[in-house]
């Protein structure tokens, strides 16, 4: 027989390649050309059947890790592996069958097979190493070696994974398979057969949040790689002298393999899913977490859907809300430390930010959660259009989540102190009512005794009028300062969102995972206290989708709080008055911000049970929830009126320049008209991007307000709109927006409209009246240094609330 000659001259040698006249017969083997790989015939296990195997040559156990005939094996001892003419690898029985074929291949002079020192077995032309025609990496096995790639055609749909042997006696393809999954988002998966077993948390650009100990992983590096044509995930080894390889066993456990030349034997460095059994065990809405017996819970305000089968620790059919949505008033609750969701119901988009995918997902009744993907700088969130499976939590995870609540589920309702309702006697109560914080006070330190804290209570009187019969229905949550002072990471400057004039706000997280923001009154303002009684009282009791809410308060020591719902899109002045972000706003969102204010402002004058006066409308008091709705913020100022009272005199006026109105700053009268006053002027910011004060105009000395009345008495109101907005803008409505400011920001109050009008103006057509010249035309209008003894901003801050004591 001719092969019998040739074989004797491989295996008489250490080749490293199969030629067409010089195949590999049972017996032999060939080896890669430093010796880290052999590849021959071999018998698994108890197995009697042949396999062309390919191993390690350099270490003492034999660790087969690519099975070339998994499938079909030969029987007997005299299998050969040849290279044809046209570049195909064969396998042939005794009886000169052909076993097992590599598929294919292009014709080439001098085609070999060459076994590689990475483990490879390719099929190239003798003089070409370049131009590979047939790689046993593009064919895993249930090893995946440094240089492998598990990867997906996302032009073919192709993939390439890992899979288990049927048992240590039988390589052919088993139960089990580990590859790149791409529903949701990448991540890698352990199926049995089309059942899934397990799932790492989305690729995130830096690792897989779920598996913690890759960070610290010294040995390996690995990519994962995302371009139009694949993706895939590949690894190779820092120190390439070090030997490790990645396996799916058949029993269902992926594990990586380190070779330990001390104890001369393989170690594993993990095993996918780790030993504790918390992938997929607890159902939707459950969440496992190792160290917790049992290891099924609920979500907060989540109950068992089958509360005996649950019992019966039997998780599968998981948990319910205990309150269900309504896809009206429903809100959203974070969650951290967690593995997300299971991604099947889970939609990536890679150019929405997190406040984006919020309001895409309150605007879907399906969503049940959303979640930032990327924490690698860029944007990119997914939302989950069904139940939430598979959530794991523990510290090793990384994810955060946030999951839609019903309203009343939301937020500290339960874990809230109730303090004492507020007393207000009557609306003269709400001007002088001192005793209020006493009252405050007073609650406060029975708690902080109870609870043992050191505290500092200036004079106490008993000259509470705290009068049970008195109560109204009137509850304000009373928040402790270490609750305060965690939430805010102790008023960090990361955690500071804005300067008000009385002091800094921050955001915060309640314990309860609820974002609030929290004002601090600064120490020094000796204002502070008296604003901070009216604005508790003032605001406590108003209730108004345009008007911020107050969720509660603090009093402890020298710390007064206030605490208010969070608004995601900071205030109005953030946006029209920035250069970039003012194109964000277009003219229908502000129409509807125009709309709102109008609103809230009604409700102030006329519809609450107090007729209130906010004495410093702004546009940094304006702020903006997820969808954009304008909330009228900041009642420090606001003053309430009795009865038919319709205006006061003060000697301390407060407010801001270039929205306060002349009789106002000038001599200190204000009424709901200096409201309207300021309203106008907003209105003219919003629709022109300018600010009032520090409008500048080179052709001219007058402010924003006076610009404006030039333009509308030459007809050329449009020069006045802010050019980002021109395209999207309804000429009416804007041309009408103007006009309507200027009949609000006439010098005589009792010229400008009241806010019921302006609201069914803003609605409605028809003409209207001619506005008179405006208050305050001229950019220097403001008295200044001689009156401002008592101011505590500096008069050049123009955004500062200022406060100026009257010389009458
Ligand atoms: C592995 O590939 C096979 C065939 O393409 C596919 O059916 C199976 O679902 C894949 N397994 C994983 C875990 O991706
Ligand atoms: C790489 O590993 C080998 C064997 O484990 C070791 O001898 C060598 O010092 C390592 N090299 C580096 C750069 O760590
Ligand atoms: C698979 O790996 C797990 C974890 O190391 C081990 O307990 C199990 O015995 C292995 N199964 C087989 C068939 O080797
Ligand atoms: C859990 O309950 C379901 C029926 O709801 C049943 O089919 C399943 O076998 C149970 N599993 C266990 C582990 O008891
Ligand atoms: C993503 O957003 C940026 C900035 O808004 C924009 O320039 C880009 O075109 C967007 N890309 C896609 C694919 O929408
Ligand atoms: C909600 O989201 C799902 C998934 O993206 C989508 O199929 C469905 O049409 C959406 N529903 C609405 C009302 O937008």
């Amino acid at each position: 027989m001719i092969h019998f000659l040739f074989i004797s001259i491989v295996s008489g040698s250490t080749s490293d390649t199969i030629t067409s006249v010089s195949p590999l017969k049972d017996g032999g083997t060939i080896v890669s050309s430093r010796g880290l790989f052999e590849l021959g015939f071999f018998s698994p296990g108890n197995s009697k059947n042949r396999y062309i195997g390919i191993w390690y040559k350099s270490i003492p156990v034999k660790t087969v890790v690519w099975v070339v005939n998994r499938e079909t094996p030969v029987t007997g001892n005299s299998g050969i592996l040849k290279i044809t003419n046209s570049g195909v690898l064969t396998i042939m029985n005794d009886k000169n069958m052909i076993v097992w074929s590599s598929s294919s291949s292009k014709a080439t002079q001098n085609p070999i097979a060459q076994l590689l020192d990475s483990g490879n077995l390719v099929v190239r032309d003798k003089n070409d190493n370049l131009n590979l025609l047939w790689q046993s990496f593009d064919y895993p096995g249930d090893t995946m070696l440094p240089g492998m790639k598990i990867s997906k055609d996302l032009l073919t749909g192709g993939e390439n994974n890992i899979t288990s042997w049927k048992s240590d006696d039988d390589p052919s393809i088993g139960d089990y398979t580990f590859g790149c999954d791409l529903r949701g988002y990448l991540h890698q998966i352990i199926k049995k057969g089309q059942v899934l077993q397990y799932r790492s948390e989305p690729w995130n650009g830096i690792d897989f949040g779920g598996i913690s100990v890759l960070p610290q992983n010294a040995i390996y590096k690995f990519d994962m790689v995302f371009n139009e044509k694949e993706v895939f995930y590949t690894y190779k080894m820092f120190n390439s002298s070090m030997i490790s390889r990645l396996t799916m066993n058949h029993s269902g456990i992926a594990q990586r393999w380190v070779w330990s030349d001390q104890v001369k034997d393989w170690v594993v460095y993990f095993s996918i899913p780790a030993a504790d059994g918390c992938d997929l065990v607890c159902g939707a809405y459950g969440s496992c977490a190792i160290n917790s017996f049992p290891k099924c819970g609920c979500l907060d305000k989540f109950v068992p859907k089958y509360q005996n089968e649950w019992n019966g620790a039997n998780w599968s059919k998981g948990c319910v809300r205990r309150k269900p949505l309504d896809c009206k008033t429903d809100g959203f609750v974070k969650l951290k430390n967690i593995k997300l969701p299971d991604l099947q119901y889970a939609v990536f988009y890679k150019n929405l930010t997190l406040l984006h995918c919020e309001k895409l997902c309150l605007k879907n009744c399906s969503c049940m959660a959303y979640a930032n993907t990327l924490k690698t700088g860029g944007t990119g969130c997914m939302i989950w259009t069904g139940d939430l499976v598979d959530i794991q939590q523990g510290p090793s995870y990384t994810s955060e989540i946030y999951i839609k609540m019903a309203f009343s589920d939301l937020g500290s309702h339960k874990k809230k102190r109730k303090i004492i309702p507020l007393i207000i006697a009557s609306i003269a109560g709400v001007l002088v009512s001192m005793g209020l914080i006493f009252v405050f006070w007073r609650k406060w330190r029975k708690n902080s005794v109870l609870k043992g804290e050191e505290e500092q209570v200036g004079n106490d009187t008993d000259q509470l009028y705290t009068n049970e019969s008195q109560k109204e229905d009137l509850e304000l949550p009373l928040v402790g300062l270490s609750e305060i002072v965690k939430a805010t990471h102790n008023f960090s400057f990361n955690n500071k969102i804005g300067e008000g004039g009385y002091g800094p706000v921050y955001k915060g997280v309640l314990q309860d995972g609820k974002e609030v923001a929290v004002k601090r009154l600064s120490k020094t303002s000796n204002q502070g206290l008296d604003e901070f009684k009216n604005e508790v009282i003032c605001i406590s009791k108003l209730q108004h989708k345009n008007l911020v809410r107050l969720l509660g308060c603090c009093i402890q020591g020298d710390e007064k709080l206030l605490i208010y719902e969070y608004m995601p899109n900071k205030s109005l002045d953030y946006f029209i008055f920035d250069e970039s972000r003012r194109k964000l706003l277009d003219w229908a969102e502000r129409f509807n911000i125009i709309n709102g204010i109008a609103r809230g402002l009604q409700y102030l004058h006329e519809d609450s049970r107090l007729r209130i006066v906010h004495r410093d409308l702004k546009a940094s008091n304006i702020l903006l929830d997820f969808d954009m709705n304008p909330k009228i913020y900041d009642f420090g100022m606001a003053r309430s009126f009795i009865g038919n009272e319709t205006q006061a005199n003060t000697m301390k006026v407060v407010g801001t320049y270039g929205y306060m109105s002349p009789e106002y700053a000038v001599d200190g009268v204000f009424s709901i008209k200096s409201d309207v006053f300021s309203f106008g002027v907003l209105m003219l910011e919003i629709v022109s991007g300018k600010k009032n004060r520090g409008f500048f105009h080179h052709d001219h000395h007058h402010n924003l307000l006076g610009h404006a009345w030039l333009l509308y008495k030459e007809g050329q109101l449009m020069e006045l709109v802010d050019p980002s907005i021109t395209d999207s803008c309804h000429l009416y409505e804007v041309i009408r927006s103007i006009e309507l400011a200027l009949l609000c920001v006439q010098r005589n109050p009792d010229d400008r409209p009241s806010m019921s009008s302006v609201v069914v103006t803003l609605s409605s057509e028809g003409e209207l009246p001619q506005p008179k010249q405006p208050g305050f035309f001229y950019t220097d209008h403001v008295p200044r240094d001689d009156t401002s003894s008592n101011t505590h901003a500096p008069l050049s801050t123009t955004e500062m609330t200022i406060t100026l004591v009257n010389g009458r």
